[in-house]
């Protein structure tokens, strides 16, 4: 394992440097508003009511930088980089920029709804000595995998499958050895992980924490924040 200092404490790392073609919006995902209130924002904000979290780092695009600035809460612990080409890229960024970390949440800023006590579940999870945290939910549809013309290849038992969220919570110094290997792929930081044999632990997700990507989520999310109720539940009234 890297030997880097360890003050203990969680970063909260949020990549939020995608352009967010899917959403069919032309800002970048992350500062789509939902409700009046940029994604990116919402995603800090739940991360700062978790009461789990020390410090935030936002990766953003370049020319996204001031903006960020300007519309994240004031505050020393909230601090603005520049993002990477692809969302590892970002990640490893976030990494860098925070060396004396105990432990890393990474949190996308698309699942901007994220109840703030499924983050504080997860920082729990790590502070009691796990090594790899991740939120997940049982799937609903059944799943199928396919070749490259479309014929299905196969159907897993969907009662092994889960449905992976953020915050993906690790001891900091596993998720620094995931990242040391340039040119990795993998479409969530667990990946990397699992890849060095580490054993990635799941607590229960929850629905609220699900990700926007398409015109469709983005219509659930303001319908939710429309919900008085469900803005009490998810702490952001
Ligand atoms: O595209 P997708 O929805 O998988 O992106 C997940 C998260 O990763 C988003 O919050 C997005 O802004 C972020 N991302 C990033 N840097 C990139 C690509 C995506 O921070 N180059």
């Amino acid at each position: 394992m890297n030997v880097v200092s360890n003050d203990g404490s969680v970063v909260a790392l949020v990549p939020a440097a995608g352009r967010g073609v899917r959403l069919g919006e032309s800002t970048p995902k992350a500062f789509v508003a939902v409700g009046g209130t940029p994604m990116v924002r919402l995603a800090v904000d739940g991360l700062i009511a978790s009461g789990a979290v020390d410090r935030v780092i936002v990766m953003v695009p370049a020319e996204f930088v001031d903006s960020a600035v300007a519309l994240l809460p004031p505050s020393d612990s909230v601090r603005v980089v520049v993002g990477g080409a692809e969302r590892v890229d970002s990640v490893r960024v976030g990494i860098a920029a925070a060396p004396d970390a105990g432990y890393f949440l990474v949190h996308d800023a698309a699942r901007a709804l994220t109840p703030p006590a499924l983050i504080a579940r997860v920082a729990a999870e790590l502070r009691a000595g796990k090594p790899a945290v991740v939120p997940a939910l049982p799937v609903v549809d059944t799943i199928k995998s396919v070749d490259a013309l479309g014929g299905v290849t196969g159907t897993p038992d969907r009662a092994g499958l889960r449905a992976i969220q953020t915050p993906q919570g690790f001891a900091a110094g596993l998720l620094r050895d995931a990242y040391v290997a340039e040119g990795v792929a993998a479409t969530d930081d667990a990946g990397l992980v699992e890849l060095l044999g580490t054993r990635v632990h799941t607590i229960p997700g929850d629905p609220l924490a699900f990700k926007i990507t398409t015109p469709l989520d983005l219509l659930l999310a303001h319908a939710v924040l429309d919900g008085a109720d469900i803005r009490r539940a998810v702490g952001r009234t």
